[in-house]
């Protein structure tokens, strides 16, 4: 297969995990005769100092040309430390996100039957746990009318009946394919978005009688998913709740650096870790490139490419079995292994498979 992939490393330790992501695009490519190309553009910090603008035009240009985007992280403590300036990193991520109208974000939360000590939640409730968590990535209070000044400030949580309806169908959609069960999170109590997306779930449970539909409210939701993570097999929720959902639940996999996701939508699907660009750790070769590399492998899988991200997911799972983990998830006493180093480890398991 041919595929032009826009790489976006993006800042701190954005650069160093893509490299390990490439070479195991580089390795598949080799191994089932792919043709992958690649055009790096830029995002984020290094697109402010560079050009002025964190989501330049040449960088969306790139991305409208590609089939896929491989997005790495991005995020600087210059602007982390200075919340009142204008231009940020992160408008460059809420402006990519809107004009690539990436409006769902898919966030699978899995553990590893090595690594569940390394969660702060108890080994026999995480153990098997295994959800999607599906966040609408381009409406609600992120993107509605906002206003501030000295005594007074607003952010409005607009959603529309299309807005609603599209991400329903791909949580629907993507419940179909797993067990069959779905959990439409909201806030339907208090908040009038939150109605209509329940009265829009409730129109469209009908077109999917396979699926077991249920409705539960963020605040218990919150709760539910650290005490009981296995009663969930898709979650759907808006914007603001699936940003602090999935935070919450990268705890249950134990490490931030093990979580892929993938963003799809009307123009170029992108595929990215969730966690953030880590500026502190930047250069150091300690960052896990695992969810790099897992996002790499969602990439192929999208394209219909399984027996390739298949192999990237042995590859992965086989690095943690022998051990070649960077420090956050090593064993106690065992050594430490660079981002470098896990990448190349994997890259030559994929060669020699
Ligand atoms: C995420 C991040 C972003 C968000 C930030 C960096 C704007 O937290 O992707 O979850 O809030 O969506
Ligand atoms: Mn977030």
């Amino acid at each position: 297969m041919k595929l032009k992939i826009a790489l976006l490393p993006g800042d701190g330790i954005g650069p160093e995990i893509m490299r390990q992501g490439l070479a195991v695009l580089n390795a598949i490519a080799e191994k089932y005769g792919h043709e992958f190309t690649y055009e790096e553009a830029l995002v984020g910090a290094c697109a402010i100092e560079a050009v002025g603008d964190p989501y330049p035009e040449a960088t969306h240009m790139a991305c409208m040309n590609a089939d896929a985007v491989l997005f790495a992280a991005v995020g600087d403590l210059k602007y982390d430390n200075n919340p009142t300036l204008k231009i940020r990193p992160e408008t460059g991520l809420l402006a990519m996100r809107k004009k690539l109208g990436l409006f769902a974000n898919v966030r699978p939360v899995a553990t590893f039957d090595c690594l569940l000590h390394k969660s702060p939640l108890k080994e026999e409730l995480i153990r098997g746990a295994d959800f999607v968590v599906i966040r609408e990535l381009t409406g609600g209070m992120y993107f509605g009318e906002k206003y501030q000044d000295d005594n007074k400030a607003f952010d409005t949580n607009v959603y529309t009946r299309p807005e609603i309806e599209r991400i329903l169908k791909v949580a629907f959609e993507m419940a179909i394919t797993r067990r069959k069960h779905l959990t439409v999170v909201d806030k339907a109590n208090v908040l009038a978005s939150s109605r209509l997306w329940r009265q829009i779930a409730k129109e469209m449970e009908k077109q999917y009688p396979n699926v077991t539909t249920d409705y539960m409210f963020i605040d218990n939701a919150a709760m539910r998913v650290l005490t009981e993570p296995r009663f969930f097999d898709v979650i759907v929720t808006e914007n603001t709740f699936g940003d602090i959902l999935t935070d919450e639940t990268s705890c249950i996999t134990g490490s931030m650096g093990l979580q892929p996701s993938s963003s799809l939508g009307e123009y170029t699907p992108l595929f990215e870790p969730v966690h953030g660009s880590w500026p502190q750790a930047a250069g150091q070769n300690i960052a896990n490139p695992l969810a790099q590399i897992l996002s790499a492998a969602m990439l192929l899988e999208h394209f219909g490419l399984n027996k390739e991200g298949q192999l990237i997911r042995d590859a992965v799972n086989a690095s943690l079995d022998a051990n070649i983990r960077t420090p956050e998830i090593q064993v106690e006493g065992g050594a430490h292994y660079g981002t470098k180093e896990v990448g190349q480890w994997i890259t030559d398991f994929i060669k020699k498979a």
